[in-house]
């Protein structure tokens, strides 16, 4: 069948404004977020029912098409752009963006999967309930990518991972069928519980179309604080003794070094400077609680940093006193990506290891950069909490166009600091997933028997290895 026709049955299917060819208006889904990753595509289709979902992939089957499903384009390992080669069409949801049904007496949600993250939350609150998945990109990422990388966040320490927050999904699968798991129930153990071979699978399985969410109570009280410290070391102590102290009240618990601290002021010119001078190392702690008030919650937390800073381990601190301030801290947060897009060339590494050992990689990261990379500024921002960092090589944007083979360049570098984090019981891969910028790694880190028993899992599902060939598993770019 040629071109011609393909867009015509795919037209036939979503109607013809559902179907995108011009590769002046394809441009914005064939490129990533950060501009690294490029694909091509015949076409980009926007079905808008589960049902047109699922006529899109039988005919994609029928004709040898490969699927790259898309959200809203936000990943940052080149995981929701399709391939330079090969018949690609690519689905993206933006028009399943219905929230389908909120049941406060249940604490649920129901959802298509093209739901904008951020006006998932705003359903919520309008229920006065809590969806608690939040981070930098909730404005534009949609819940089935967050779903498909099983994305994590700032509230993980609390909430858990999106894995945590799903009670059921309704997935198109790679021959079409339509699977309806959207149930509500907190309880089921009737066989496996197939909803979690889709989160995470990064779109590799079939395509999440809808999916039911597990709310919360909005909480009633709120402090967030933003703390100065001399170093990693003092971070963590700061980390650990606010676990300790507050367990089931602090929702996040992230770290921020100077250098990040900086670049985001640099660059992020709406961004308000919250401490007097220019920090080491920052950490910024939310607290949360159903109940009391959020002057309590301020006087705790007080009282429980109180001897740090009469120590002078915390060098200064800031707490929001209003709903504003709270927002520009989190702003501050929030801005890291983008500011470090216009930094320069920045090789981010989403490590985690236990959180007791975040200082040990910081020190022998920082000191395998000293030694091989002199070039590369060491930028750190991440999820301390859960011991997640992203650990990020800045190199200048000149130094880093004159590097010849930029991909074995990169490979080398963050092998080095991957085999620090592996060595501490960590993983090269925290929450950002595979896609296709750290499929050698899965080569080399995951064992052969977790890769085998993916393998199988794929060959099982999607035997044509038509959805999203080249991406999670290495060896599956073959071309259909
Ligand atoms: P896309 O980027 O479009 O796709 C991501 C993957 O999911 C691809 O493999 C795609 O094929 C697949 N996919 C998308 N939709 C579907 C579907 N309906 N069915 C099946 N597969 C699908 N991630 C975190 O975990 N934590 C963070 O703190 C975080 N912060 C970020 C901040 C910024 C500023 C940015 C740009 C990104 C951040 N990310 C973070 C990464 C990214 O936003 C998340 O991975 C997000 O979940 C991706 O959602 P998306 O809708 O944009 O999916
Ligand atoms: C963050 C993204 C990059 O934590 O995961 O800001
Ligand atoms: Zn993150």
């Amino acid at each position: 069948m040629n071109e011609q026709s393909i867009i015509q049955g795919l037209q036939a299917i979503v109607g013809g404004s559902g179907v995108v060819q011009e590769p002046f208006d394809m441009q914005a889904h064939l490129v990533d977020w950060r501009k690294r990753h490029h694909g091509q595509a015949l076409c980009v289709v926007f079905p808008a029912s589960t049902q047109q979902v699922s006529d899109v992939v039988r005919f994609c089957a029928e004709h040898d098409l490969r699927i790259f499903p898309q959200g809203g384009n936000t990943s940052v390992c080149g995981g929701s752009v399709p391939t330079e080669d090969g018949r690609n069409v690519v689905i993206n949801l933006a028009r399943m963006s219905k929230i389908v049904s909120v049941n406060a007496a249940d604490n649920s949600m129901t959802v298509e999967a093209g739901c904008i993250l951020a006006n998932i939350h705003d359903a919520a609150a309008a229920e006065d309930k809590l969806f608690p998945l939040s981070f930098g990109a909730e404005g534009s990422c949609q819940i089935g990518g967050c779903i498909a990388t099983n994305a994590g966040g700032v509230n993980v320490i609390r909430y858990g991972n999106t894995r945590d927050l799903i009670l059921g999904l309704e997935v198109v699968l790679p021959d079409g069928t339509i699977w309806n798991g959207l149930r509500t129930l907190r309880k089921n153990n009737s066989g496996y519980d197939l909803k979690h071979l889709f989160i995470g699978a990064e779109g590799t399985l079939g395509i999440v179309t809808g999916a039911t969410l597990k709310l919360y109570p909005q909480p009633k009280a709120m402090v967030t604080a933003m703390l100065a410290v001399p170093d990693i070391h003092a971070a963590v102590d700061q980390g650990l003794t606010l676990q300790q102290a507050f367990p089931g009240s602090l929702i996040a618990l992230e770290f921020i070094s100077g250098s990040e601290y900086e670049i985001v002021l640099k660059h992020s010119p709406t961004v308000k400077r919250p401490l007097a001078s220019l920090p080491q190392c920052v950490v910024l702690i939310e607290l949360s609680a159903a109940t009391g008030t959020s002057e309590m919650l301020v006087d705790a937390l007080s009282e429980c940093l109180e001897p740090s800073i009469e120590a002078g381990v915390i060098e200064d601190a800031v707490i929001a006193s209003s709903e504003q301030q709270r927002q520009d801290l989190w702003l501050l947060r929030h801005s890291v990506t983008e500011s470090n897009v216009h930094e320069g060339m920045g090789i981010t590494h989403d490590i985690a290891v236990p959180i007791y050992r975040i200082p040990d990689f910081v020190d022998q990261a920082g000191a395998a950069l000293a030694e091989h990379y002199p070039e590369a500024r060491p930028v750190i921002v991440g999820h301390m909490g859960d011991g997640n960092l992203h650990y990020i090589a800045m190199f200048p944007h000149a130094m880093w166009a004159e590097v010849a083979d930029k991909k074995a360049f990169q490979h080398a570098l963050s092998c080095r600091l991957y085999d620090i984090a592996a060595a501490l019981d960590g993983t090269f891969s925290a929450e950002h997933g595979i896609g296709s910028l750290h499929v050698d790694e899965m080569g080399l880190y995951k064992p052969q028997a977790e890769l085998n028993l993916m393998q199988s899992i794929k060959a099982l599902l999607d035997p044509a290895n038509r959805f999203n060939p080249g991406r999670v598993l290495p060896g599956t770019n073959s071309s259909l």
